[in-house]
């Protein structure tokens, strides 16, 4: 349709017809099988008449149940509108791929790109025209539960992975058949709630939101999105969702977003809980001059707006902007032309779980997972080895992650499926040795759980066999982690370590055995403090996703080579949480192995250093690096600094390892981070080869929120280092000369 076209359609609504294209009710009131989410499904009544002139739908899937609701809802729609369908489409929609955090250790946002790819050619397929992802909140704490869906601390790595998965579900043109649109979320600081608790207050100063927060939606929305998503949070103690600066200025002004807003669920009625709102009415009215265009699963537009609009109270303007927008995304999706978009029964039977997508979750598994310890080289494993395979998470297929909507556990290969196809011939044992959980945790999902109740007795008989089968093994292989539901929205958590059950069967196989490996399955860093001490190796495989079985076999046995890096902090223990590697050095900082001053910047009773740091993860073969070169130790405005390093593979194998160029601005008007991250690349070198790498670094790179509110480069020092993780000490130096 052409611009005036659809000012000719707006202009022949009436203003309930025009509220009802902003409101979204959830799949359930149209279709047998929904994907329900959300905390409001029991009490959120719809009316019919209101459904009847909704603009888009929460939660619906299925080509054939696409095709009917859409034909039935236009015969009936008074100006035959079509509706988009918007799903989670989040790590994978049928073929579960890692869960976003596994994809940012990959540091590959090309990989992460193609999983957006592949999703979107099977959700498409499947009649969903939008998801709700990326979701790029910047996390440095933990305790918050939906780290998992994040890609991690850093600043520049969330700005690469936002951009790469944008354009995996976009491609040039959202109305090609086979792409989605995007919706960036939360805006903004979602990430950041007080004390890591799920839909907490977030305080950031203007400062650290701007710097080291905002960057990540901005990325998503220069590479396109066409949608961006509200966050349920207080920004300056304004709800998200009805904060008029951070969206109208920030947003729309300086970031130029033009396309879609669309609240979080129930995000305007929330602000009635916030204490902003007296009522619902008044919530519509803020959300409304916030510029919110679609109320998700709040009936707070439906009810009120066509009201406060006759009363004078709200703009008719401002409903009409926000029609036109949401009119202009299903333009842009092609809906008018073809309302059925890419929903194809035939297609979407061939594309689910077919090979080409089941190759690439093994793909993305394998270069998500990160070896945290190796000691002795115990491995990978070899055949002529006795192994014992022991765990909870040996014989389990709830390796999707918490957000995989549409996927099927039955879909995923579990470890011990994977052995006994991969391994024949080898002299494998399986023991489950504990329950997954503390028999005093429930869980709840948005579908509901039943995990398996055990009796002491039977606890007891499983770690009796498992400690049984590792006293006779050469090497004792340990799934342990996490449950699915103790990570993602909602699971915040005050500890971080293992279940209980677990740590106790690690317990019981280190008294006689200690060449464990464990294999470690969860969404969010974990306090590791005794895996680390009973283990010879850790292999961090996350929510590995529906191939999370072979991939795991393959990297086990060297078929595979470890090549994920962290890319989030693991915290010596909760009580350094929040923890980031991109920290200030404050006036009295702390030097490592000087624990005994006392009036410096650390804790007495833990030690200052991570357990883990950002960006650190070993390979099957081990790398040298040597000192940083630069070609030219004065860089100015558009010129470019060239840093080298010579990197060799002093092991015994061939591999890859990341090297991560950081930069730090000594002396400037603000305090800076001790480092940011700036670059990456990964080296793929056989045994004994060496090879010299170079970064450029650029004016551009030192730019910075300065004190007196620009985003620019100041003269000066700076330190860039060079290495395989965030602590590298490889230092050189030069000068921004301006
Ligand atoms: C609430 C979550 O916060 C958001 O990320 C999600 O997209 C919506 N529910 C819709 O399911």
């Amino acid at each position: 349709m052409k611009k005036n076209e659809l000012s000719e359609l707006l202009k022949k609504m009436s203003i309930k017809e025009k509220v009802g294209q902003l409101f979204q009710p959830i799949g359930f009131a149209m279709m047998d099988d929904p994907a329900i989410t959300g905390p409001l499904l029991e009490s959120f009544k719809m009316r019919q008449e209101d459904v009847n002139i909704c603009g888009t739908v929460l939660g619906m899937a299925g080509a054939k149940n696409a095709r009917k609701i859409q034909q039935d809802f236009i015969d009936q729609h008074p100006h035959k509108i079509p509706l988009i369908f918007m799903l989670d489409v989040i790590n994978g929609f049928r073929t579960i791929y890692p869960i976003p955090l596994a994809q940012a250790a990959s540091f590959s946002p090309e990989l992460a790109e193609e999983c957006a790819r592949m999703a979107a050619r099977e959700a498409a397929a499947s009649g969903v025209h939008v998801t709700f992802s990326p979701m790029v909140d910047l996390v440095r704490d933990a305790r918050w539960g939906r780290v998992m869906e994040s890609t991690g601390e850093d600043v520049w790595l969330s700005s690469q992975f936002a951009a790469a998965v944008t354009k995996g579900y976009q491609g040039e043109d959202i109305a090609a058949a086979d792409k989605l649109g995007a919706c960036v979320k939360h805006f903004a600081g979602y990430g950041a709630p007080v004390a890591g608790r799920d839909y907490n207050t977030v305080q950031l100063t203007e400062r650290t939101l701007r710097e080291y927060y905002l960057p990540a939606y901005k990325a998503a929305i220069d590479a396109g999105a066409a949608l961006v998503m509200t966050s349920f949070n207080t920004i300056d103690d304004i709800p998200a969702t009805g904060n008029k600066k951070l969206m109208r200025d920030i947003l729309r002004e300086e970031m130029r977003f033009d396309g879609v807003l669309i609240s979080d669920f129930n995000a305007i009625g929330e602000l009635v809980n916030h204490g902003l709102a007296a009522d619902l009415a008044e919530a519509a009215r803020m959300a409304c001059e916030a510029g919110v265009d679609i109320d998700m699963m709040s009936s707070a537009y439906i009810n009120n707006l066509e009201k406060l609009i006759e009363d004078k109270v709200v703009d008719e303007s401002l409903l009409d902007e926000s029609v036109m927008r949401v009119l202009e995304l299903k333009n842009k999706l092609g809906l008018f032309e073809n309302p059925f978009k890419g929903a194809d029964e035939k297609l979407e039977s061939e594309l689910i779980l077919c090979d080409e997508h089941r190759a690439l979750a093994r793909q993305a598994a394998e270069k998500s997972f990160v070896l945290l310890k190796n000691e002795g080289q115990i491995l990978p494993l070899s055949e002529d080895e006795k192994i014992a395979f022991v765990g909870p998470y040996v014989d389990n297929k709830n390796i999707l992650g918490a957000w995989s909507i549409m996927g099927k556990a039955e879909d995923a290969i579990s470890v011990q499926e994977a052995a006994e196809r991969i391994l024949s011939g080898w002299d494998i044992s399986i023991n489950q040795g504990s329950p997954l959980l503390d028999a005093d945790v429930k869980l709840e999902g948005f579908r509901g759980h039943e995990d398996e109740v055990y009796e002491q007795a039977a606890i007891d008989k499983m770690l009796e066999e498992a400690v049984t089968a590792a006293r006779t093994a050469d090497k004792v292989v340990l799934f342990l982690g996490e449950h699915v539901l103790q990570s993602g929205e909602a699971t915040s958590r005050g500890q971080l370590d293992l279940p209980h059950v677990q740590l106790e069967l690690l317990q019981a196989v280190a008294e006689v055995n200690t060449n464990i490996v464990v294999v470690l399955f969860n969404g969010r860093p974990l306090d590791l403090r005794m895996v680390q001490a009973k283990s010879a190796a850790i292999l961090e495989v996350w929510m590995p996703g529906v191939e999370g079985g072979t991939a795991i076999v393959n990297t086990l046995t060297g078929q595979n080579e470890p090549v994920g890096r962290l890319p989030m902090t693991f915290p010596y223990s909760v009580g350094q949480v929040p923890i980031h590697y991109d920290t200030y050095s404050t006036g009295r900082p702390h030097r490592p192995g000087q624990d005994k001053d006392r009036f410096v910047s650390k804790y007495l009773d833990i030690p200052n250093k991570p357990l883990y740091p950002f960006g650190f993860g070993l390979s099957y073969t081990r790398f040298e690096y040597s000192e940083v070169v630069l070609d030219t130790d004065v860089i100015a405005v558009g010129s470019t600094i060239t840093a080298a390093v010579r990197v060799t593979n002093i092991g015994d194998t061939d591999g890859t390892t990341l090297m991560q160029l950081y930069i730090h601005d000594v002396a400037a008007s603000v305090a800076r981070p001790v480092k940011q991250l700036k670059d990456t690349q990964h080296v793929r070198l056989a045994k004994g080869e060496t090879q010299e790498i170079s970064f450029q670094i650029t004016e551009e790179m030192l730019r910075f929120n300065t004190a007196d509110g620009r985003f620019d480069s100041e003269a000066g020092q700076f330190e860039v280092y060079i290495g395989d993780s965030s602590e590298t000490e490889n230092v050189a130096t030069f000068r921004l000369e301006k």
